[in-house]
């Protein structure tokens, strides 16, 4: 077995390269995430904490473990998730739902496929309450995620003051409560608008997805890029099918489907409609 680096003297805990392809294997296989080998100190740093909470010494004994106890996928998935989102990311999308709302007011639900902490799905949520004038519209917000962990995040809205700081100055004072005292700091996404999104674990790469068609639109951002090419469309092809005809998909920034015009045809910058 050969070492990773030669820092492994220095680790806590042994870590092998074949323990670190055992880790993209079980990652592939139970979320789709395909991990370049230059992760190999990412994984190490992010599983460590596992093993230290469960006083395991070596990562071929944790990997074992993981194979087979259900729990402690979970742990070893949300450890291994990348979480990057923030309020409005890549603010041309909320312009495009919003003008899509004001054309198509009979929108009933749209779906955020990988959510993260939240801060997508409630820029959503402000973009429809603002275009309706109305916390309770006819549209159902449905977020989604393959980590337990982020969703429970994003049903607490509780998030860091500086991440609205780049919002305006109506948005913040109608959409967050200020934190005081303990809370100073922070900020909370209202209650309103809390309950127009239904925060619920899913994984893109299983044969289940619960969420109920048609779908009006369907926010699914900087999650493909983990994903294989065949992976890829697969799931853009279960999408759209679940889409309404005259339907709207957006993509994240690096992520590009003109070569499956059989499936979707590019209606702006990274935003695309389906073809039926
Ligand atoms: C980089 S974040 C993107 C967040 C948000 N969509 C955005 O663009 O700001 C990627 C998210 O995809 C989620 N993810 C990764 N694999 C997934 C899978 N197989 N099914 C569902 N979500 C997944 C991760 O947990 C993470 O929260």
């Amino acid at each position: 077995m050969t070492a990773l680096q030669s820092t492994d003297a220095h680790r806590e805990f042994s870590y092998s390269r074949s323990d670190f392809e055992r880790v993209k294997s079980l990652l592939v296989k139970h979320a789709g995430i395909n991990l370049a080998d230059s992760k190999d100190a990412m994984v190490y740093s992010r599983l460590a904490r596992r093993l230290r909470v469960l006083e395991i010494h070596s990562f071929t004994e944790y990997l074992a473990y993981v194979g087979s106890c259900k729990d402690e996928m979970e742990h070893f998935i949300n450890a291994l998730t990348t979480n990057l989102t923030a309020f409005f990311r890549e603010p041309h999308h909320f312009d495009a739902l919003a003008n899509y709302l004001v054309k198509r007011p009979q929108t009933k639900r749209i779906w955020c496929a990988a959510s993260s902490t939240g801060e997508e799905p409630y820029s959503i949520a402000m973009t429809v309450a603002s275009v309706f004038g109305s916390f309770t519209p006819n549209v159902q917000i449905i977020a989604t995620d393959i980590d337990s962990k982020v969703l429970q995040k994003g049903r607490e809205g509780v998030y860091a003051l500086s991440s609205i700081s780049q919002l305006s100055n109506d948005h913040k004072t109608q959409f967050f409560y200020k934190g005081k005292g303990a809370q100073t700091g922070k900020v909370k996404v209202v209650d309103e608008l809390r309950k127009m999104v239904q925060f619920d674990l899913l994984n893109l790469t299983s044969p289940n997805w619960c969420v109920d068609a048609p779908l009006d639109v369907i926010f699914c951002r900087n999650v493909m890029i983990y994903f294989d090419r065949p992976t890829q469309r697969k799931i853009l092809a279960r999408m759209v099918n679940l889409l309404c005809s005259d339907g709207m998909y957006v993509a994240g920034h690096s992520e590009n489907f003109t070569m499956y015009p059989e499936l979707v045809a590019p209606m702006g910058k990274t935003i695309y409609r389906p073809v039926n």
